[in-house]
């Protein structure tokens, strides 16, 4: 049986993640993963149910009982969530809902079953390498100057993404952190090209599909 190709990217808010995954991704020709986008239409329903977000019991029992669409995580209980994913609301319970280790169990579970189906992907998010795959074939870290992931950011501001950032590297449950085995990279003054270069280049031979 071929190893499924899986190529996991962390980094805090704004590190340039999603435009490397669609970069690999169209490269490869794999599918990418935001897990960022579950954990916010996560937030969003809850939000939507009138749950309070720091009442951990109530919005596991939710996460538990939610049907959550196979195609991105953006449609719970037949909900489309993906015009809020990015409200203000949002953005400041997100990390209070990521935080609660019964909503992560939840998601990561849902975020193993995607990648199963399609035998492979680039997955973006916080825990990627540390927890939910760390088997990937290869494991990224980004980074980048606060300034310019506050200009990547604009409709969010650089105070929230750095509560953000903070709330999130802090967390008991799987927070923000560098896998031993990721690759860091500074995304702030490099041409994306050249990461996409770096990535393919440090897939095995024996799974390589470029
Ligand atoms: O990538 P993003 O900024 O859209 O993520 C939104 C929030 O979701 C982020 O503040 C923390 C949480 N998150 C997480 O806890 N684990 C992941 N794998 C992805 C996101």
């Amino acid at each position: 049986m071929t190893e499924s190709l899986i190529i996991a990217i962390d980094g805090s808010a704004g590190s340039g993640k999603s435009t490397l995954a669609a970069a690999l991704a169209e490269r490869l020709g794999l599918a990418t993963l935001d897990t960022g986008s579950t954990y916010r239409a996560m937030t969003a329903a809850v939000l939507h149910e009138d749950l309070d977000p720091a009442n951990n019991a109530a919005t596991a029992a939710f996460a538990q009982a939610a049907a959550i669409d196979d195609l991105d995580g953006t449609v719970i209980n037949a909900v489309n969530y993906s015009d809020e994913l990015r409200t203000a609301e949002v953005n400041s319970a997100v990390s209070l809902v990521a935080a609660n280790p019964l909503v992560r169990q939840v998601l990561v579970s849902w975020q193993r079953s995607w990648v199963a189906l399609r035998r492979g992907g680039v997955v973006e998010g916080r825990d990627i390498g540390t927890v939910v795959f760390p088997d990937a074939t290869v494991k990224v870290f980004l980074t980048a100057r606060s300034s310019e992931r506050a200009r990547r950011r604009p409709e969010e501001g650089l105070a929230s993404i750095e509560r953000r950032d903070e709330l999130d590297s802090k967390r008991e449950s799987s927070p923000l952190a560098r896998a031993e085995d990721a690759m860091e990279i500074d995304t702030t003054d490099r041409p994306v090209s050249d990461i996409v270069d770096l990535v393919v280049a440090s897939i095995p031979k024996q799974i390589h599909r470029a």
